[in-house]
């Protein structure tokens, strides 16, 4: 199959391209900088650009672009570049579109899970037929998370009691491999790691990898956003799908024995 995957640069979206072509299938990834990228056309959701070539000659797509990193401009890319890549998508007649989203995001008052939300409902659209996969937080998102919490000295505060349930991006890569190669399906059961943790037990595991002593301060954040985060909103706790813990994921990288 011939699969476009927006985002095949990013963190789940380069697993989902090396598991497409190790199994024999073409990956075609979309990027604003494709340079060092085998099989990459360079385009971009919010403008446009290239995105007509990306899915020419494509049979399917896992949508996996996102701004992650620019809150300005995610409705720009992710509601209407998601907008503009179906419509262009349903004239090259793509048979099947992948649309990776979060557990949980309806209902929470968060801007990014708001505008997830929103680009959710473009690919409900059924200009194209579509799956979403909604998985919770990955590995290294949590990690991400963890440092940008820990510039003080000597001290992490964090909101101990946020639940969350880590996820390896491998495994969220394999299962939109298998949904892709599937039928589309419509809304997807949710896809979780196999532990629902508190932020406290994570962030312990994280310094007790990095041997970092710091002390782990809690941090109140008086939104009901916090009190939805602290009540589970974020888990999926009846999909365990995922086998590899946080704890595996710190022995990895920190080459722990
Ligand atoms: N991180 C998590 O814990 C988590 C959990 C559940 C679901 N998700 C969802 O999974 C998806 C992927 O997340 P991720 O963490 O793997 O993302 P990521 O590592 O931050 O990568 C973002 C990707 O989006 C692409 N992108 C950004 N702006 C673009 C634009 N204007 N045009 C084209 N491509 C653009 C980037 O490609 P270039 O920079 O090469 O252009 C990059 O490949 C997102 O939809 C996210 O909401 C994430």
């Amino acid at each position: 199959m011939n699969v476009l995957v927006t985002g095949g640069t990013g963190t789940v979206g380069r697993h989902v391209v090396m598991l497409l072509r190790r199994s024999g299938h073409r990956a075609r990834i979309l990027s604003r900088e494709p340079r060092g990228h085998v099989d990459a056309v360079q385009g971009d959701l919010r403008s446009g650009a290239g995105l007509a070539k990306a899915l020419a000659g494509m049979d399917t797509i896992i949508h996996a672009a996102s701004a992650t990193r620019e809150p300005l401009a995610v409705r720009a890319v992710d509601v209407r570049g998601t907008r503009r890549l179906l419509e262009l998508a349903r004239d090259a007649k793509i048979r099947h579109v992948v649309y990776v989203s979060i557990v949980g995001i309806d209902g929470v008052a968060y801007p990014y899970y708001r505008i997830k939300l929103a680009a959710e409902s473009v690919v409900r659209e059924d200009r194209v037929p579509w799956s979403i996969l909604r998985a919770t937080q990955f590995h290294s998102f949590l990690e991400g998370v963890l440092r940008a919490f820990a510039r003080l000295p000597g001290v992490i505060a964090i909101p101990l009691s946020w639940q969350f349930q880590p996820v390896e991006s491998k495994e969220v890569a394999q299962r939109l491999v298998d949904v892709v190669l599937d039928k589309p399906a419509g809304m997807l059961p949710d896809f979780g790691g196999p532990e629902v943790r508190d932020f406290k037990s994570i962030a312990n595991s994280w310094l007790a990898a990095r041997q970092d002593r710091r002390r782990l301060l809690n941090l109140r954040v008086p939104f009901k956003l916090s009190r939805m985060f602290a009540a589970g909103k974020l888990t999926c706790p009846d999909h365990k799908d995922g086998v590899i813990t946080f704890d595996q994921y710190l022995a990895e990288k920190y080459a722990l024995s």
